[in-house]
């Protein structure tokens, strides 16, 4: 999909004041989209609905649990019933928790789990049948992280295992779209570590990021809009992966990130090879 002109994206988790949800619904809105914002934070979301309404851009807010079934459907009926159409589902509602596998007690993983992984699920079944339905090209998207994609965030176990059965989950569905011959197509967005307010704290990204670098990680922190620009870039291309890979970083940040995306290539090759040689998570953990 290259002109975002008149259609209509719902965006979850476009709440907050540093929300990379809020960034994407900005610039999607920039690009002549209609956009539509649900965070459970219902004050932080009049507040962004306003501020982006200030700018002149047709964005609304809807409330939203994405963690209850019955709110997200709720969610796409007030959608449809608005615009009659959605071309645009981006599942990025997302919450943080750090500990092992004992410190977060069972509730705290009911918590990450309904939000983190049943946000998506229940977006895509609120979503999907009815953008189908429309015969229109379209784009469902679900965050997951970094920490989905190799284990080494053992320190946010609950965490790390929620972001992990997004991407699986996400890659079910594109099999099954493409099995079918949808004109939907899904994806997986993995922003890199971002100056959010990710765990309710500004600074809780600024500890990860120096922990990492401790650990040897040359990460930088990335601004919401420029994961924005990266959703915005796999909606245009079609791909599968939104992700700073070297060829956008190039393209859309002068490099920036290079030496962070060497890092995770790193991680992501070894954890295939552990795999295949049936070796322990060590080389790509703590290798
Ligand atoms: N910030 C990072 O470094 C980073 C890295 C990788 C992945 N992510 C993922 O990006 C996504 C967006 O997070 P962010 O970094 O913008 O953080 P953020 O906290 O600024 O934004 C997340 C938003 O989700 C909302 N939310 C929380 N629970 C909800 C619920 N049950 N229903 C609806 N909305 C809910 C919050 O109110 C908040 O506005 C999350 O899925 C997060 O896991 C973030």
């Amino acid at each position: 999909m290259n002109d975002l002109d008149g259609r209509v994206a719902v965006i979850t988790g476009g709440g907050g004041p540093h929300s990379i949800g809020r960034a994407t619904g900005k610039l999607f809105a920039e690009q002549g989209a209609r956009v539509v914002l649900a965070d459970i934070n219902a004050k932080a979301l009049k507040e962004t609905v306003a501020a982006l309404a200030d700018e002149g851009l047709d964005v609304a807010g809807v409330p939203t649990d994405v963690a209850d079934h019955d709110s997200v459907q709720a969610l796409a009926d007030a959608v449809f019933d608005r615009y009659g159409q959605v071309d645009i589902a981006f599942l990025n509602a997302g919450v943080a928790g750090a500990g092992d596998l004992f410190a977060v007690d069972l509730d705290g993983w009911h918590r990450l789990l309904g939000v983190n992984l049943y946000g998506v699920l229940n977006g895509i079944r609120a979503f999907l049948p009815r953008m189908e339905a429309q015969g229109t090209p379209g784009h469902i998207l679900g965050t997951s992280s970094g920490a989905g994609v190799v284990g080494l965030n053992y320190q946010a176990a609950a965490y790390a295992v929620t972001k992990q059965a997004v991407c699986t989950l996400m890659e079910c569905l594109y099999g099954q779209l493409r099995d079918r011959g949808s004109r939907i197509k899904a994806h997986v967005v993995l922003p890199p570590l971002t100056k959010t307010n990710l765990a309710g704290d500004p600074n809780v990204m600024l500890h990860v990021e120096q922990a990492l670098k401790a650990g040897g990680a040359d990460v930088v922190l990335a601004e919401p809009d420029e994961v924005a620009g990266t959703v915005l870039d796999a909606i245009h291309t079609g791909n599968f992966w939104a992700y700073h890979d070297h060829e956008t970083d190039q393209r859309l940040f002068d490099g920036k990130f290079a030496a962070a995306i060497d890092w995770e290539d790193r991680m992501a090759r070894a954890r295939a090879d552990a795999l295949l040689n049936r070796s322990a998570p060590e080389p790509y953990l703590w290798g």
